[in-house]
């Protein structure tokens, strides 16, 4: 998910999940591995996992992401990472494999602009949960629970739908969808030369 343009003015430190990663080309809207449930991950606590999980907190960072999906850099695998502000200012830096959505909270909704680095220059009102439990596995394989409201909640709900092969716009009707889609075909070659540009100058750093 990405940020809203408003908060990009306030840049954030690189998380320490992120040393050592490499900035990997996010796959968009159309790609096949966007569009399907992936891989269960079924092998934990290896090198290759811990260097995916490095890349991805890199590339998340330089797209001015607060969640991103292994299929978003083209990796058949269910996980995300996540760099989310809180509502009292926090922030939630994690990740999550195998997740499982398993609580709406009391029902409540919650309408808000939301984007995707998937869907680059676009945003759209979506109607969510205001409260949700994620279920799901650590990169050594242990049980993890997250809890969350607000934006974060928003966040675990638009990733573990990545995992699952729905993209935000998948829940739009027909003509929000179509409305969001040109706006993204207005915006989408500033939104991916400004992320092309950052990825240069952050590149090593
Ligand atoms: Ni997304």
């Amino acid at each position: 998910m990405s940020r809203i343009a408003s908060d990009r003015s306030v840049e954030r430190s690189l998380p320490a999940e992120a040393a050592g990663g490499v900035y990997r080309e996010i796959t968009e809207i159309g790609a096949p591995v966007l569009h399907r449930r992936c891989a269960d991950v079924t092998e934990f606590g290896t090198e290759e996992l811990s260097r995916l999980l490095r890349d991805m907190f890199f590339t998340m960072h330089v797209a001015h992401g607060v969640g991103l999906a292994a299929n978003q850099i083209g990796v058949d695998l269910r996980l995300f990472v996540y760099d989310c502000p809180g509502e009292q200012g926090e922030r939630h830096i994690g990740h999550i494999l195998n997740p499982e959505l398993r609580s709406t909270g009391d029902g409540s909704l919650l309408t808000r602009r939301e984007g995707c680095l998937s869907v680059p220059g676009a945003a759209r009102e979506l109607t969510r949960s205001a409260d949700v439990t994620v279920w799901g596995q650590d990169w050594r394989g242990d049980s993890v629970t997250l809890s969350a409201t607000g934006l974060f909640a928003r966040c675990l709900q638009h990733e573990t739908d990545h995992t699952d092969g729905t993209l935000y716009v998948d829940r739009l009707t027909p003509e929000d969808r179509h409305h969001t889609l040109t706006q993204r075909d207005d915006h989408r070659a500033a939104a991916l030369a400004e992320r092309a540009q950052r990825a240069r100058s952050m590149a090593g750093g």
